[in-house]
């Protein structure tokens, strides 16, 4: 999309996201360049566990990934691909048919395929410039010959951020992408106790608290919109019955947000839900799966066992 076309889809969440109630506005939007930049810094404070634990779970478990995957593979990965992560596995596979990397953002997926294509010079780098959440085209995803079998790479525990019902049909969606002898590796980040999810989502040096505020910085900057970044506060919140955490920007004090000349009262305490990031235990994450069409074979974890890795096939 061209940066005209962002800053107007930008515009038209902020207006109906701050009409609605709960006020949301949608998370995609927390991850500009500035925002993504902060995200590659939550990832390295000492509260935010999950990049370390599902880099600790592919320590231990690459090989394994790879005798699963077996020789002849199309590995489609969800994202630029341009981790550690993504390295290891390319560099475990036996003989590997293609790999493709779906990515939206242009710059990234060339970064990264440049990259691979260098590292890799024996694998067929197929990079697909595309939004994953929507539908892939299938014919970009077909190859001549083909591969032996498909595999849907996605790590990271991205599905968090999906409520069930969008998870259950992105779930279903990639069952289709990977075809009837294919398989989908996922991350998934797994319930634990609340303190600790909410120290990872609040950390001490206030990085997630930035992240969150960027969001503001936003409206300012590419709207013109009139707002009063210092009267919000960033909010992690436990739904225990959702089993989600969730993101707020909390007014403290009473304020407004002024868009396009549209009017936006926020008394005190008044919040707008920025992101949702779902856990799963392996019960839940399995009847999930199981919704979408799809039965977890094999499920993996970290050694702190924080983090998971499902296996999943279609549900014949
Ligand atoms: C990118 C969705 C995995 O939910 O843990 C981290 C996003 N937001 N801290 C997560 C996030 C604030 C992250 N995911």
């Amino acid at each position: 999309m061209s940066e005209a076309g962002q800053i107007e889809s930008l515009r038209e969440e902020v207006l109906a996201g701050l009409s609605r109630r709960p006020r949301a506005i949608h998370c995609k939007y927390l991850y500009d360049a500035r925002g993504s930049e902060l995200f590659e810094r939550i990832c390295r404070t000492p509260e935010y566990y999950v990049t370390r634990a599902d880099l600790a779970l592919h320590e231990s478990h690459t090989p394994e990934f790879s005798r699963m995957i077996g020789p002849q593979a199309h590995v489609i990965e969800l994202g630029s691909g341009a981790g550690i992560k993504t390295h290891r596995l390319l560099a475990s596979l036996e003989a590997p048919r293609a790999y493709t990397p779906i990515e939206i953002s242009a710059a990234a997926l060339a970064r990264s395929a440049r990259e691979l294509e260098s590292a890799f010079p024996e694998i067929e780098i197929r990079p697909l410039q595309a939004d994953y959440t929507r539908p892939i085209d299938s014919d970009a995803l077909t190859l001549d010959p083909p591969a032996r079998r498909r595999i849907v790479y996605f790590p990271g525990s991205t599905i968090s951020n999906f409520d069930h019902d969008e998870a259950r049909d992105f779930l279903a969606r990639l069952g289709r992408m990977a075809g009837a002898k294919g398989a989908i590796l996922i991350g998934v980040d797994l319930v634990k106790p609340v303190d600790r999810l909410l120290a990872a989502y609040d950390d001490a040096e206030g990085v997630t608290a930035a992240f969150n505020r960027n969001l503001l910085e936003r409206l300012l900057r590419e709207l013109g919109a009139e707002v009063e970044i210092d009267a919000f506060a960033h909010e992690a919140r436990y739904d225990e019955a959702l089993e989600r955490i969730e993101m707020h920007l909390v007014a403290r004090r009473p304020t407004r947000i002024v868009v396009d000349g549209e009017t936006f009262e926020f008394d005190n305490g008044d919040s707008i839900h920025t992101e949702s990031s779902h856990k799963y235990s392996v019960a839940s994450f399995n009847a999930l799966a199981e919704q979408a069409g799809l039965k977890s074979q094999k499920v993996w974890f970290d050694p702190d066992g924080l983090f998971s890795m499902h296996w999943l096939v279609a549900d014949a």
